[in-house]
């Protein structure tokens, strides 16, 4: 996983709840704690600072994965602005992750490993997003979702149908 996600966790954590906390992950997780955004560094190393964040809050996995998508999508605006600025809603931005934004990040970070998402519309302002990935991070993007209707402005209700670990459904009102 790209440095840049364990900084924007890192960001994440320490304007919730402090540095002194993200120190305590760090210790807990076993983890060096120094990453470039430009480095790749090893999955269980995320995972063991979302498990030691869901030891410590009382929440699962999935809920700290969600938790940090929600608030990593307002800085990922801070820092590239230009990915948001062509899309009025956060259907269109959502609906550019595959075309448009995860092949610039492959620019930026020219060896990142995104997910791809098949997605099927659902009438005008619904859509399935089908989760293909090497990792096990549906609840980011689920996260992701609800942080980008936050940043837009905009209303939209995100479920994981049945539990699914691979799929979406997402639907905005306006
Ligand atoms: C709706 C918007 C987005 C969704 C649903 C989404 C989803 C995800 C998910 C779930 C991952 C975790 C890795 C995996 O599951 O395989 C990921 C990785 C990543 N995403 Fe996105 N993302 C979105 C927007 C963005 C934006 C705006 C950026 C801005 C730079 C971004 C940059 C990245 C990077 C750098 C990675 C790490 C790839 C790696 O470590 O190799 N994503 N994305």
């Amino acid at each position: 996983m790209k440095g840049v996600i364990f900084n924007l966790l890192e960001r994440v954590v320490t304007d919730e709840f402090g540095a002194d906390i993200w120190d305590d992950l760090i210790d807990e997780a076993g983890v060096s704690g120094a990453y470039s955004s430009l480095g790749n560094y090893a999955d269980e190393d995320i995972e063991a600072l979302v498990a030691a964040a869901a030891a410590k809050t009382g929440q699962t996995r999935a809920q700290v994965l969600h938790w940090f998508g929600v608030h990593a999508m307002p800085l990922l605006r801070e820092l590239y602005p230009s990915l948001f600025d062509p899309h009025a809603t956060s259907q269109d931005f959502v609906l550019s992750v595959n075309e448009m934004i995860h092949p610039e990040v492959r620019k930026l970070y020219p060896d990142a490993v995104c997910p791809f998402f098949h997605v099927r519309r659902n009438g005008d302002n619904a859509v399935s997003l089908q989760y293909e990935s090497q990792r096990d991070m549906i609840d980011l993007a689920h996260g992701f979702l609800d942080g980008a209707a936050v940043v837009y402005g905009d209303k939209v209700a995100v479920e994981k149908p049945g539990g699914a670990s691979d799929r979406l459904d997402a639907s905005w009102t306006r």
